[in-house]
C-alpha cells in the first residue's frame, strides 16, 4: 500500500484536495493530510479527518496535535510527498529551505520523491521568481504537475489553476520507470519534415520534435538501446541516443528503412509531410504573376512502409487530427496494419504541436486506453509502459 502524505497550503484550491484524499483512497492508498495555517482558512481539517481516516497534522511543535507522529516520523511514513496546493509562498520557503512551519520541514525532511501541484493568480505564476523557484525545485529533483490555463476565483483567465484531481493522481500512481524495454532496439521518429520549394524556401509543420524526444529519453530509461530519426528541431539530443539527423520526407524515409529490418518496436512520433512539391527549383522562385500554383506529389508512408515489412517491428503510429479522433485513428491502424497508435488532438488550446503537455488516446486492435493531458515527459513514460505491455502480449502469444 503506498503511504501519501498530502500537504495542503492556503488557497481556493485546497476544496480540490479533498478529491484528491477520496481517490488515494479509492485506488488502495493510505493518506495523512498536513494544513497550513492558512489551508485552514479554506477548508476544516475536519474534512480531511473523515476522509483520510487518519488524524490531520497542523502544527509543527505541538505535541498533541502531532498526534504521536513527529516531523521526522511522518517524513519517514511517507512514500511520496504531495502538496497541493502548492501557493506561490509555500513553493518559495521549499526552494529557499526555510523550515517556520510543519509542511515546510516536512518537505526539508522528507527522502521520497516529492511533488508539487501550484495553485495560484495567473500574474503571480508568471512572475519572474516564482519561474526561478520552479525551475529551482526541478533542479532539486521536485517533480511540478503543472497547472492549468482557464478561469480563476479572482476573476481573471489564465495559467495558474491547479490541475485536476484526476490529472495528479493519474500521475503520481504511474508505475515509476521500470526497465520494461530492457535489452530492446527502438527506432523513433521525431519532428517536422521540410520539403524544399526553392534553394530559400520549403513547406513544412509546427511540430517541435517534444513528443518524439520525450519518447526517446523514456525508452532509454526503460533500458532500450534507441535509435532516433529527427526533422529539424532546436532540441538537445537526449542522453545516450544515436540520433541520425535528417530533414526531407524522403530522407526521413531513407533513414527509418535503413533501421527498421534491425529494430524491434517503432514508434513514428514524426509529423511526415503528406506531400511534397514535385519540382524543388534550383533557383529562387521569383515574384511574377498574381496567382501561382505548386504540384504536390504523395510522399512514401514511412509507418505503412515498416508496418508491411515482411518481418516487421512491433509498430506504432501516432494520428493529429482537428476532428474525427477516434473514427480517423482506428481507420490508420486497421489500414496501415499497426499494432498501436497513439491519437492526440492538434489545433486546439493545449496540448498537440509544440506544447510541453499532451493527451493520448491510445487504440490497439482489442482495446483502448485514455492518457490524459500531463506534460509530454510523463505522458511519454507511460506510453512507453503500454507500448511494452503490447509488445510482451504479442510476442508470448
Ligand atoms: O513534435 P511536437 O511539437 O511535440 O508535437 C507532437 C505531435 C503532434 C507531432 C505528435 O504527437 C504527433 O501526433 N505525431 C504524428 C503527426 C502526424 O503526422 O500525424 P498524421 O495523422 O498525419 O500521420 C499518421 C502517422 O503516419 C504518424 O505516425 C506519422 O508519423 C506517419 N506518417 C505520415 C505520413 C508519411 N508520409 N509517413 C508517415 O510515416
Amino acid at each position: 500500500m503506498k503511504h501519501i502524505l498530502l500537504g495542503v497550503s492556503g488557497g481556493i484550491a485546497a476544496y480540490k484536495a479533498a478529491e484528491l484524499v477520496r481517490l488515494f483512497r479509492k485506488q488502495g492508498c493510505e493518506v495523512r493530510v498536513v494544513m497550513t495555517e492558512s489551508a485552514m482558512q479554506f477548508i476544516s481539517p475536519l474534512t480531511f479527518q473523515a476522509l483520510s481516516g487518519n488524524p490531520v497534522h497542523t502544527e509543527l511543535l505541538n505535541a498533541d496535535a502531532e498526534n504521536a507522529m513527529s516531523h521526522i516520523n511522518l517524513a519517514r511514513w511517507a512514500d511520496v510527498l504531495l502538496i497541493a496546493p502548492a501557493t506561490a509562498n509555500t513553493l518559495a520557503k521549499c526552494s529557499y529551505g526555510l523550515a517556520d512551519d510543519l509542511l515546510s520541514t516536512l518537505y526539508l525532511a522528507a527522502q521520497c520523491p516529492v511533488y508539487v501541484a501550484p495553485a495560484m493568480n495567473q500574474a503571480m505564476w508568471h512572475k519572474t521568481v516564482t519561474q526561478d523557484n520552479i525551475a529551482k525545485l526541478k533542479a532539486h529533483g521536485v517533480t511540478v504537475i503543472n497547472p492549468e490555463s482557464g478561469e480563476q476565483a479572482c476573476g481573471e483567465t489564465g495559467l495558474g489553476r491547479m490541475a485536476e484531481p484526476a490529472t495528479i493522481c493519474q500521475q503520481l500512481l504511474a508505475e515509476p520507470v521500470v526497465r520494461c524495454l530492457q535489452g530492446l532496439h527502438v527506432l523513433i521518429s521525431a519532428g517536422p519534415t521540410r520539403e524544399p520549394l526553392d534553394p530559400v524556401r520549403y513547406i513544412t509543420n509546427r511540430s517541435s520534435g517534444k513528443m518524439g524526444y520525450a519518447l526517446a529519453k523514456a525508452a532509454v530509461n526503460a533500458g532500450a538501446q534507441v535509435t532516433l530519426v529527427s526533422g529539424s528541431v532546436s532540441l538537445a539530443a537526449p542522453d545516450s541516443v544515436d540520433v541520425v539527423r535528417v530533414e526531407t520526407a524522403a530522407e526521413m524515409y531513407e533513414a527509418v528503412m535503413a533501421n527498421a529490418q534491425s529494430c524491434d518496436m517503432y514508434i513514428g512520433a514524426a509529423a511526415v509531410a503528406d506531400y511534397s512539391p514535385i519540382v524543388a527549383e534550383a533557383q529562387k522562385i521569383k515574384k511574377h504573376a498574381s496567382q501561382t500554383t505548386i504540384i504536390l506529389q504523395k510522399t512514401q508512408d514511412i509507418l505503412a512502409a515498416v508496418a508491411g515489412l515482411a518481418s516487421p517491428p512491433f509498430t506504432v503510429g501516432f494520428a493529429a487530427e482537428t476532428h474525427n479522433l477516434e473514427v480517423y485513428a482506428q481507420k490508420k491502424l486497421h489500414e496501415k496494419h499497426l499494432d498501436m497508435i497513439a491519437a492526440n488532438w492538434v489545433g486546439r488550446e493545449k496540448g498537440g504541436f509544440d506544447s510541453e503537455q499532451n493527451a493520448l488516446q491510445v487504440f490497439w486492435k482489442t482495446g483502448q486506453k485514455t492518457l490524459v493531458m500531463m506534460d509530454k515527459i510523463q505522458l511519454a513514460e507511460q506510453l512507453v509502459l503500454l507500448c511494452a505491455e503490447k509488445f510482451n502480449e504479442k510476442n508470448t502469444t
